[in-house]
């Protein structure tokens, strides 16, 4: 199987899986408990059809939307997700390459493993940094200062990982950083040299956006201990309103789901929100984005910016999304598997073919620019 033989998501998922240590695809494809979540973010889309308009001179569509004062040429964005460099050795400079080309948002980790600022430089295109709040408040001002220096166009705090998921599938392969492997997970690595080798010729694997400011080398502290001794579990909302004041700029609230959250993130002066369950990878049994989308949009819609992600794989996905209401919409692990597969051309043949794909659907459904969507092309069933 080749890159050119990926036709669709699951191609390259699969593809990942042919390239990939277990323990590492496992903790891309891997999500919380039992994973109910994870599968019903995508099975969700399903109980909604589109309802096609004909005869209305479809020849030029235009993709573009403004979203969080950012104009992006298709309304698909790549949601933050860490370690890339793991995944394939270009990492996020493949992603965020990718992602310029096709002139839309890319989302740069906490746990990112090229720089903020070596991306900033490298492309013009919309940048997010996805934060997580320290207990260490001086900590949070020297990020947010380091990420406005940098040229950051839209802050992302994400809010759904006051404490790690239950990632089983994790806990059987033993992935951490730094590695502390099961037997098991040691033997995944060994049949899958080809990953070994790249891994070890390129650059010593680095967390940017942190080594400032944690030391996180030798196993000096794990991604785990990370998030059990240096996030906040005690975050409230006075603290994110100062963080907002803060950066005054755009200001987006990654991972609400309830609509007095989201009413409260309008309030104290968030210009956006991502309704998001982390891709299943928290708590588990929570609703699906999709699902939550339609009273949010209504209650905040005419406030601040919705954007979802979770479970999108297909352009019908993300019609169905934006005929709701939805500003733009993130995908994860649609790129994640192809950066894996294939580096660079991966990603970017993944967001060609979404591309194509929303192109042919809008000229399907009738509408030419995003702003024709709307609830009346949806019934749910
Ligand atoms: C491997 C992986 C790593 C992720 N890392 C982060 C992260 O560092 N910060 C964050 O806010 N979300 C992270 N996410 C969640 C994504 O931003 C996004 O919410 C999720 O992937 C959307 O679901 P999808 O993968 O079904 O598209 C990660 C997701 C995956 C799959």
């Amino acid at each position: 199987m080749r890159l050119r033989d990926c036709h669709n998501f699951h191609d390259f998922r699969t593809l990942a899986r042919r390239r990939l240590p277990g323990p590492i695809f496992n903790y891309i494809d891997g999500a919380a408990d039992d994973e109910v979540t994870y599968r019903r973010n995508t099975v969700s889309f399903e109980r909604c059809d589109l309802v096609p308009n004909i005869l209305r001179g479809v020849e030029t569509i235009d993709l573009s939307v403004i979203v969080l004062g950012q104009k992006l040429e298709m309304p698909v964005y790549c949601s933050p997700t860490a370690l890339q460099r793991l995944f394939h050795h270009q990492g996020e400079r493949a992603v965020a390459a990718a992602v310029a080309k096709f002139g839309t948002m890319f989302g740069v980790s906490s746990l990112g493993t090229v720089s903020l600022e070596e991306l900033r430089k490298a492309h013009k295109t919309p940048q997010a940094y996805q934060f997580y709040f320290h207990k260490d408040r001086g900590l949070n001002r020297a990020m947010m200062q380091r990420a406005k220096e940098a040229g950051v166009d839209v802050m992302m705090l994400t809010v759904d990982s006051i404490t790690g998921g239950n990632r089983e599938r994790d806990l059987r392969t033993g992935f951490s950083i730094p590695f502390r492997l099961t037997l098991g997970g040691m033997l995944q690595f060994a049949i899958k040299p080809l990953w070994g080798i790249n891994y070890v010729t390129h650059e010593r694997f680095k967390l940017p956006q942190l080594d400032e400011h944690v030391d996180m080398s030798g196993g000096a502290m794990s991604i785990g201990r990370y998030f059990t001794e240096m996030l906040d579990p005690s975050m409230s909302w006075s603290d994110v309103a100062e963080m907002v004041r803060a950066w005054s700029g755009q200001f987006c609230l990654k991972g609400v789901m309830s609509v007095a959250d989201a009413r409260r993130a309008a309030e104290i002066g968030c210009t956006g929100i991502v309704i998001s369950n982390h891709g299943g990878r928290q708590l588990d049994g929570s609703r699906a984005p999709f699902d939550q989308l339609a009273e949010i949009v209504d209650a905040v819609g005419d406030r601040i910016d919705v954007l979802m992600d979770g479970g999108v794989q297909r352009g019908t996905h993300v019609l169905k999304a934006l005929s709701l209401g939805a500003k733009a919409v993130g995908v994860g692990r649609f790129y994640l598997f192809p950066l894996a597969a294939a580096g660079q051309a991966g990603v970017e043949r993944a967001l060609g073919l979404m591309r194509t794909e929303i192109e042919r659907d809008m000229k399907l459904m009738g509408c030419t620019s995003i702003s024709q969507l709307s609830r009346d092309n949806l019934r749910f069933r």
